[in-house]
């Protein structure tokens, strides 16, 4: 039975899968789009789209603008694209922007309105349809941040709001000043960084003390029907062919056994990471972060794939590197 995911649930069109657009525009550098980053933004959207993804993810700060910059150029060599998407991006983190003050957050009202006016200029669109405060700024004021997003609700701009990287207590607190729901938490989640579920399992055990997060995080945002979207879900591709530098002797056994699944199941690699994380009950909404087409097709080849209770194991237990408690 395919699961309806919560953002669906609650009538927003989103795709099982986004694609993450933190590669856009050329890298980390301040020189200009060029030619070939264009093309390769089209061939990565034309590819997610034809493949059923429909959801993309941007940042303000991404390749410092350039990403959505080059996004919102493919938008208006395609007219009527938008249309077929949603599209969300999120705001709250500067860089030093060269003037000497420090990279910091800033969830000031000024910042979030001025950050959401240059997101729709540079993706030339008139509205986004999810915006998200990227990372906690301990300095944030939540009646400032309720201004805000009723500013941008009313003007037309932003349509729904979430967050990422934040722990069920910081969304209660931000949601108790807000008239609507936050409808996305975007965290790290993968099958390399396992924290997220090693939290449930190592309750009342010795060793969960050294777990590194928010217990109870999954659980809350599930129960809220705050959709959980997973940042980094392909861990970088560790266990889908990228050389294992470093690596601990378990990324490799579990690399290994994700190419063994992958074969008795004739798919890709990418598929299984991918299928294990959809695989929780939750509704996880991977946020790809490829822009190659080919790794874009395999990925979704997920879509496909069913995980049995024991593949679901088998993957989390190679990767933990020892037995369940
Ligand atoms: N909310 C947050 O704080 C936050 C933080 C980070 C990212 N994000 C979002 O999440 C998205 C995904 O993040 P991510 O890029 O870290 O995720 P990811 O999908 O786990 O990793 C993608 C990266 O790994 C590389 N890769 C994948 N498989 C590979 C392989 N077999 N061999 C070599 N390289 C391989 C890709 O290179 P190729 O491009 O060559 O395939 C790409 O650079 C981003 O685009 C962004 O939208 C959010």
């Amino acid at each position: 039975m395919k699961k309806t995911i919560p953002l669906q649930k609650r009538g927003i069109p989103a795709s099982r899968l986004v694609l993450g657009c933190m590669g856009f525009g050329g890298g980390w550098n301040r020189n200009p789009v060029t030619a070939d980053d264009l093309k390769q933004a089209h061939a990565a959207v034309e590819t997610a789209l034809a493949a059923g993804i429909t959801m993309f993810d941007h940042a303000d700060i991404y390749a410092y603008g350039k990403a959505e910059q080059v996004f919102g150029q493919v938008l208006r060599e395609r007219p009527g694209l938008r249309e077929q998407m949603v599209l969300q991006s999120k705001c709250g983190i500067r860089f030093d922007e060269g003037t000497g003050r420090p990279a910091r957050y800033d969830f000031s009202a000024e910042h979030i309105l001025s950050s959401v006016d240059g997101i729709l200029s540079r993706l030339g669109v008139e509205s986004l349809d999810i915006l998200l405060l990227h990372r906690p700024d301990p300095l944030m004021e939540p009646e400032e941040v309720a201004d805000a997003f009723s500013k941008l609700k009313q003007a037309g701009k932003v349509k729904g709001f979430g967050v990422s990287n934040m722990s069920p207590a910081q969304i209660r607190f931000l949601q108790s000043h807000l008239d609507a729901p936050l409808l996305v938490n975007q965290l790290e989640l993968n099958l390399a960084k396992l924290d997220w579920l090693e939290a449930g399992v190592l309750v009342n055990q010795q060793e969960g003390a050294e777990v590194s997060f928010p217990e109870g995080t999954i659980e809350f945002c599930w129960m809220e029907q705050i959709q959980i979207q997973a940042w980094s879900p392909l861990a970088k591709g560790v266990f889908t062919g990228r050389e294992p530098e470093n690596q601990p002797e378990s990324v490799r056994l579990t690399a290994a056994l994700v190419r063994e699944m992958a074969e008795r199941k004739g798919t890709a690699p990418e598929a299984i990471v991918l299928a294990w994380l959809m695989r929780h009950p939750a509704g996880i909404q991977p946020v790809l972060g490829t822009i190659r087409p080919e790794r874009i097709q395999a990925s979704a080849e997920a879509l496909q794939v069913s995980l049995s209770r024991e593949e679901w194991y088998s993957l989390y237990v190679s990767s933990r590197g020892r037995k369940m408690p």
